[in-house]
């Protein structure tokens, strides 16, 4: 089905392109992508497709198209073309600068959730510090879920900090969220009652074989954890032991295979496990996603 550029088009034919150009090359997904990228550039949503789908497509938006499915052709995600990313069902600008955010990072957000409960955090100010930050995506979800709560998210990034300023801008909770630049927690000063961490836990030597959709697109400082992947994972939990207040908790992602060996960090530093959550939290995969611990 050939549209050129320039020729009348309409959104449904244009949507049917795209998808036989991401199939063509290979991309799994191809029709959610091309629906995705299309109706970026068309300035639709999905509910438009269906009831409207017949429509003319102005020129502008074709091209722009077109543009974006050749990028996803050459292996840049849709989140990156669109700069934004879905997490914790609020949108988040994302720039080459941030990590791209994970589902699996929604693990963490619930992972304090529950502590919410447990400590009464719903019902008393609440100083929550993000170490490395990004986009801001775990401090943002969490301030919007804690209404009581303010907190700083930090990050060596000073792009990212920006992009993470941005983001608390359109989720209504600048006014509850600061941002610093830092090398982990030095030279901050607490207390604090949660720090929560996504550090970079993937070992050096394993970058060069990620997917070439994460290698090639997310920033090597949000991915790479030294030699054995945990060199951040020491930093901050001798970090946050001198941040946080007492019965203060320390919630970590971890990456593959890491939970025992970063829970072991946590209580070589003085960290305990407390009997009413347990310290290890699956993702929705049932892989062992966070690790928690209280300052006593
Ligand atoms: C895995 S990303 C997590 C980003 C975000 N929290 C998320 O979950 O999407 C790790 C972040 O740590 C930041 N980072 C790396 N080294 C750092 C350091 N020494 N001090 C502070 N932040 C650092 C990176 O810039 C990156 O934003």
């Amino acid at each position: 089905m050939p549209v050129a550029v320039g020729e009348r088009v309409i959104l449904r034919d244009l949507v049917a392109r795209a998808r036989s150009e991401l199939e063509a090359a290979g991309v799994r997904d191809a029709h959610l992508d091309a629906r995705l990228l299309v109706c970026a550039a068309a300035d639709a949503d999905h509910a438009d497709l269906i009831a409207r789908g017949d429509r003319t497509v102005p020129g502008g938006a074709e091209s722009l198209a077109l543009e974006f499915v050749a990028r996803r052709v050459g292996g840049e995600p849709v989140s990156r073309i669109l700069g934004r990313r879905e997490f914790w069902s609020l949108q988040f600008e994302i720039t080459p600068a941030t990590l791209d955010p994970r589902a699996d990072t929604e693990t963490a957000v619930q992972a304090v959730l529950d502590l919410a409960v447990v400590s009464n955090w719903r019902e008393r100010p609440l100083r929550i510090c993000d170490l490395g930050t990004g986009s801001g995506c775990l401090l943002i979800a969490l301030l919007r879920e804690l209404a009581t709560a303010s907190g700083v998210g930090v990050d060596i990034s000073g792009d990212a900090l920006a992009v993470a300023r941005r983001n608390a801008a359109a989720h209504d909770v600048a006014g509850r969220a600061e941002f610093v630049q830092a090398d982990w927690t030095r030279g901050l000063t607490g207390p604090f009652d949660l720090v929560v961490a996504n550090p970079p836990y993937i070992p050096s030597r394993n970058i060069a074989a990620l997917d070439r959709e994460v290698r090639d697109h997310d920033p090597g400082v949000a991915l790479d954890g030294g030699p054995d992947g945990l060199n951040a994972y020491r930093v901050i939990v001798e970090g946050a032991r001198r941040l946080l207040a007492e019965d203060g908790w320390l919630v970590l992602e971890v990456g593959a295979g890491q939970a025992d060996t970063v829970r072991g960090l946590m209580t070589d530093a003085g960290f305990a496990a407390d009997r009413r959550v347990p310290s290890v939290v699956r993702d929705l995969a049932g892989r062992e996603r966070c690790v928690r611990a209280v300052s006593r």
